[in-house]
Parts: structure tokens; sequence; C-alpha cells
């Protein structure tokens, strides 16, 4: 288990380039199942869940070659059961469901389990899929779904208690591609992700219109064919950085992002004093720290909202920033992890359904923290940079699920980072 040491207070400027997003990647890694034809992305990011992706689609038995940054993909000759062992390790391998089902007319994919950062049952794919027609057993911790004379298309609404599903609206989308007749879905994610997904399968030859709105139309098609594709830059990756800048920067610029996918991010850290320019094309942006930080107060939302994938950073911005700021997280109210380590650190946080008020304090010091899960462990990086002293932080495994060498590109900022391989 690698760890990362953060000698904090060196300032951090200069550039990097953003990759590609994580969270596109992964759904049209699985949508690559839906044809038998060669499939060609690019800007994949080289983390460990995409890996756990190109795992499991050969464990299938898709032909996979990986080559900096770009992964070819043969799903010619596949089965229905997607391999446990690597399966468990990540829950995005639920949206393996949709595309299999589409393909093989039944699949089998081990139930995801508990996830350190909350309840995440999976009721909607399964209520869209089933209205697709597909039957459902559960047994021996797999979910069975079947349906052997093929999907129908239908009406599908998936809003839940906390809103749309990003990876249930991309189950559906990819099962209606190949079914048979039109399928409505309502209530569907917008997230900037789903609509590259949906650009994907378009290039397949699928017919998606609506993506990036709560209605998406899919008409099923009989085959879909192969394309190449570049994956969309990763919109979290950039706004964790575009919080580092606002923590501990004087003057980062990151390259290929999408000022469109960062309104929000860019909204919460001006709203907190900072100050954030996109260049006359939206393609890259630099961060300069404020010179009178201000406390703010952030609410998670679905897309086009604040982004809960990004509420753990803007926390350990919060928390050296004087007065009182407050964020609720309305996706995943128990995703504050975070906040037990930051306080071992010094900071003042108190806690209290979904939600955390932060009192901020003049500095934090460094201590050894533990990294819960991706974000958590991105906002410890952050906190970690401007703190007295020296962090260590534990289980680095966590931040090279989503965020593609990190300790290098915070090097290439200046940032005083050192990764202990174990
Ligand atoms: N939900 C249900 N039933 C379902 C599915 C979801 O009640 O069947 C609830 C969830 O418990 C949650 C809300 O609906 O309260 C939204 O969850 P969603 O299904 O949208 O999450 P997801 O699709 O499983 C993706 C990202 C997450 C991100 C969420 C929300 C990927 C691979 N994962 O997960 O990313 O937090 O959307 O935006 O795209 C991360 O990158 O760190 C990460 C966790």
């Amino acid at each position: 288990m690698d760890k990362l040491l953060v000698h904090g207070g060196t300032p951090i400027h200069g550039t990097i380039t953003i990759s590609g997003s994580k969270n596109a990647s992964l759904p049209i890694l699985a949508a690559t199942l839906l044809t038998e034809e060669d499939c060609v992305i690019r800007r994949v990011p080289d983390v460990s869940d995409t890996n756990y992706m190109v795992q499991i689609l050969t464990g299938l038995g898709s032909d996979v070659e990986r080559f900096s940054g770009t992964v070819r993909v043969n799903a010619a000759d596949i089965t229905d059961t997607a391999p446990y062992d690597i399966v468990r390790r990540m829950r995005a391998s639920v949206c393996m469901m949709g595309p299999l089902l589409a393909r093989k007319h039944r699949c089998v994919v081990a139930l995801p389990g508990g996830c350190v950062i909350g309840d995440r049952p999976i009721d909607l794919h399964i209520r869209g899929l089933e209205a697709l027609g597909a039957k459902t057993e559960v047994a021996g911790g797999n979910v069975i779904l079947s349906a052997p004379g093929g999907l129908k298309g239908a009406n599908v609404d998936l809003c839940g208690d906390n809103g749309p599903t990003v990876l249930g609206t991309d189950n559906v989308m990819m099962a209606a591609a190949l079914a048979e007749g039109t399928t409505t879905i309502t209530s569907a994610a917008c997230e900037p992700e789903v609509v590259d997904l949906a650009d994907f399968l378009n290039s397949m030859g699928a017919k998606v219109s609506g993506a990036g709105t709560p209605v998406i139309t899919v008409e099923g098609v009989e085959k879909l064919h192969g394309c190449v594709h570049n994956v969309i830059p990763d919109r979290i990756e950039a706004g964790t950085f575009m919080a580092a800048a606002a923590l501990a920067g004087e003057g980062v610029t990151l390259r290929r992002v999408n000022e469109g996918h960062l309104a929000s991010i860019s909204q919460a850290l001006r709203k907190a004093g900072h100050q954030v320019h996109f260049n006359d094309t939206g393609d890259a942006c630099t961060v300069h720290r404020g010179e009178t930080p201000m406390p703010a107060e952030i609410v998670t939302e679905p897309y086009p909202g604040y982004p809960t994938d990004m509420q753990a950073q803007m926390t350990a911005l919060f928390v050296t920033t004087p007065g009182t700021s407050v964020v609720v997280d309305t996706i995943f109210p128990q995703r504050f992890m975070h906040c037990a380590e930051l306080k071992r650190m010094g900071a003042d946080i108190t806690l209290s359904e979904g939600k955390a008020i932060i009192t901020g304090v003049k500095s934090l010091s460094a201590a050894p923290v533990m990294a819960s899960d991706l974000r958590a462990s991105a906002a410890l990086v952050l906190a970690a940079l401007t703190a007295k002293g020296t962090t260590e932080i534990n289980r680095l495994y966590h931040i090279d699920r989503g965020y593609e060498h990190i300790d290098e590109k915070l090097l290439a900022l200046g940032a005083n980072v050192e990764r202990v391989r174990e």
C-alpha cells in the first residue's frame, strides 16, 4: 500500500493538463460490449478503476489492448457472466448490466456490496431494465437478469429519493440502444458523462437523443458497429486542482478543461473569494487564491448543480477559510468520512444529518491520516498542502482509483510531495 508524504507550506503554480474523465470512461468501456466490432477509445485515464474495467472486459472474453491512454476493445466473443473477483472491487461494474443484457439477453453480475460513501442501492437500475422486459433474480450474491426474447422499448422513469441516477441512466440507455422499439427515459441524469456515453453510442450507430436533458429518447437498432471516440476531460480532477489552487496556489493553469462542465465549481470558488479565469475557447482556466477568502455555503445537487464528487475538496478549502462555511450533501448524506481525518489535523467541523459546519481555523498541523475513499483522499491531500509539517496519507490506493498520476501533477506544480512505495 503506497502512501503520500506531503510537506506542507510550498505554494503551487504552473500549468498541467487534465486527464480524460474516469466516470465517462467506465460506462464507455462497458458499452464496447454492445458490438462485435473494434472500438478505439482515446484519453482513458491510467487509474485503477479503468484498469479494473479492462480486466472485467477481458474476463468476459473481450480482446483488449491498452497503450498510452488509448484502449482498443473487441468484444466479438463474450460470455454473460462478469468475473466476481474484479467486479467486487468496483461498484461501477454495475454498468455492465445494460450492455450485457442487450447483447446476450442474459447477464450475471455480482451485487455491489457496501460502500463507504453511503448506502448505494441499484433498485433504479433494476427498475429500468425490468421496464425493458428483463426478469430479475438474485442468487448467490449475484443479480441475474434475463430477457430470452430480447428487450423491448418502454417508458422508464429513473427518479429516486436522492434524484436521478447517473449509472442507472447509462445502463438503461445502453440496453435500449439494442432493444426493439423506442425507449423514453424521464428523470434522466444530465451529467456530462451521460452525454459523452450517448455520443459514443451514436458513433456506434445508436439513435439516442436528448442526452444532457431530463428526457432521453432511444430508438432501438438491430446492430451497432465499432467506432473511435475521445473521452471528455475529467471535470472532477479539474475541480480538485482548482480547489488546490484556491488553497495553496499562486496561479495554476489547467489545460484541456471544459468551461461549461465546470460552471458550478467556478461559481463556488468565486463566491469564496478566489479568482477563476477561462481563456476565450473555454478549454483552459487559471485559478489564483483570493486575497480575502470568504466563507460560503454549498449544497450538492445533480448536474448542473454543485457535484457531490467535489464536496470533500471544498470542505478542505473551507477548513482554513475565516468564518463559518456550510457544506450540505443531498446526494450522499453520509459522505463525510474525510471530516474526522481533517479534525485530526486541527479542523473545526461539526457534522449533522448530511451537513458539515466548518469554522475556519488559522492553520492545520500535519498528522498521519487515512484515506477512506477517492474524493476524501483528495481532500486530505489538499489540506496537507497548507498544513504545517509533513502529512502522511495512508492507503493511497483510494486516490489512485481516480486521479491519474496525482503525485506527478502536484510535483509539476511545485508541491513538495513524495510517494512512498510499499
Ligand atoms: N440511487 C438509488 N438507487 C439506485 C441508484 C442510485 O437510490 O438504483 C441513489 C444513490 O444512493 C444516490 C443517488 O441515487 O443517493 C445518485 O447516485 P447515482 O446512481 O447517480 O451514482 P452512481 O451512478 O452510482 C456516479 C459516479 C459517482 C458520483 C455519482 C453522483 C461513476 C462511475 N460514479 O455514481 O462518482 O458520486 O454518480 O454524481 O460515474 C466518484 O467518482 O468519486 C464517484 C463516487
